[in-house]
């Protein structure tokens, strides 16, 4: 992959390959994370690569003075309360989450509030991992794609519970669990615009093909897919396979990781209705040269604040317990 230069405020510094940036951050006690959702420059750049669940388990258990997170900013906040004592920071504090913002703290107390009214007990309240510390702290438990179907398993039968913030994963643990959880009404920007349609349309092209979606899909798209699984699992499914066609309903820069770590496939990105939009534009904020200058000039980087961070730490401990 190319180099690149990069201006700053005083120099000009030349963005060096993947490998020199690692041995870079090695040397200097500074651990780089990545969500397979990066572009492959940045994937190359990392220490370790992977889905949030797994970040979540690095974060809490490598040692590092400071880890510079490639993904989001839930992520990298999650990485700083699993990991008190290191200083977390990121290329771009702009990188947001649409699923996150779609569920504001202030307002889950009050739905909490009335849902206590309504059913004569509060509901547990089971956050996707993909939500700020804030909302972390008003809930009991944490799951990612990875782990929601355990997570909520462990919750014993019968008991009320509130699951926020993506009705997606939400409704598709529902349909598969037999719960009733009572869900939030968001969704994320990118899989919420994957159609069933154009994705009827690829299976049509490429018969024998095997259909993968994220549970943040919508129910049409999971319900017309073979396998309805994670980042991380799809990345198991397609080492699984040689010589197959995999159809991927999720955010396109994992195909650069399903070839590297299973070359023999062919992938085909799933497109929205009417686009190609299957990127995520908070992941693409990070740029390899907005890793070097952080890297070089410190910055952006992630606080949570006192208050939050026990009752955060707790759900997503809580979460981590799990196996
Ligand atoms: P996973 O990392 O759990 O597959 O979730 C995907 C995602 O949308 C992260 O923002
Ligand atoms: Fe958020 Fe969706 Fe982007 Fe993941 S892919 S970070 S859920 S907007």
């Amino acid at each position: 992959m190319a180099s690149s230069d990069l201006t700053t405020s005083s120099s000009v510094l030349q963005v060096p390959e993947p490998a020199e940036i690692r041995q870079w951050a090695s040397a200097r006690g500074i651990l780089i994370l990545a969500h397979s959702y990066q572009e492959g420059f940045l994937q190359e750049c990392a220490h370790f690569v992977g889905d949030s669940l797994e970040l979540a388990r690095a974060a809490e258990t490598e040692q590092a003075e400071a880890i510079c997170f490639c993904g989001v900013h839930f992520m990298a906040e999650t990485a700083k309360l699993l990991n008190p004592t290191a200083r977390v920071f990121v290329p771009d504090l702009d990188a947001g989450c649409s699923l996150a913002d779609s569920c504001r703290a202030e307002d889950l107390v009050r739905y909490q509030d009335h849902l206590e009214g309504k059913l004569g007990r509060r509901p547990t309240t089971v956050a996707y991992i993909n939500c700020s510390a804030a909302v972390k702290a008003l809930c009991d438990v944490i799951c990612t794609s990875g782990n929601a179907r355990q997570v909520v398993d462990s919750i014993p039968a019968g008991e009320p519970i509130l699951f926020v913030p993506d009705k997606h994963l939400g409704g598709w643990i529902n349909e598969t669990s037999g719960r009733d959880m009572v869900l939030w009404n968001g969704a994320c920007q990118v899989h919420e615009l994957f159609s069933v349609d154009t994705l009827r349309v690829l299976q049509d092209e490429h018969p024998g093909s095997i259909t993968m979606s994220h549970p943040e899909c919508p129910k049409a798209v999971r319900d017309a897919s073979d396998h309805v699984v994670g980042t991380a699992a799809m990345l198991r499914l397609a080492e699984s396979h040689h010589g197959a066609t995999f159809l991927v309903g999720t955010e396109g820069n994992l195909i650069y990781r399903l070839h590297k770590a299973a070359p023999g496939n062919r992938y085909i990105p799933a497109p929205g209705a009417s686009c190609a939009c299957n990127l995520c534009p908070f992941m693409q904020l990070n740029t390899p040269e907005k890793l070097w200058q952080v890297l070089h000039q410190g910055g952006n980087e992630i606080e949570v604040a006192a208050e939050l961070f026990e009752p955060a730490q707790r759900a997503l401990k809580r979460m981590l317990a799990i196996r």
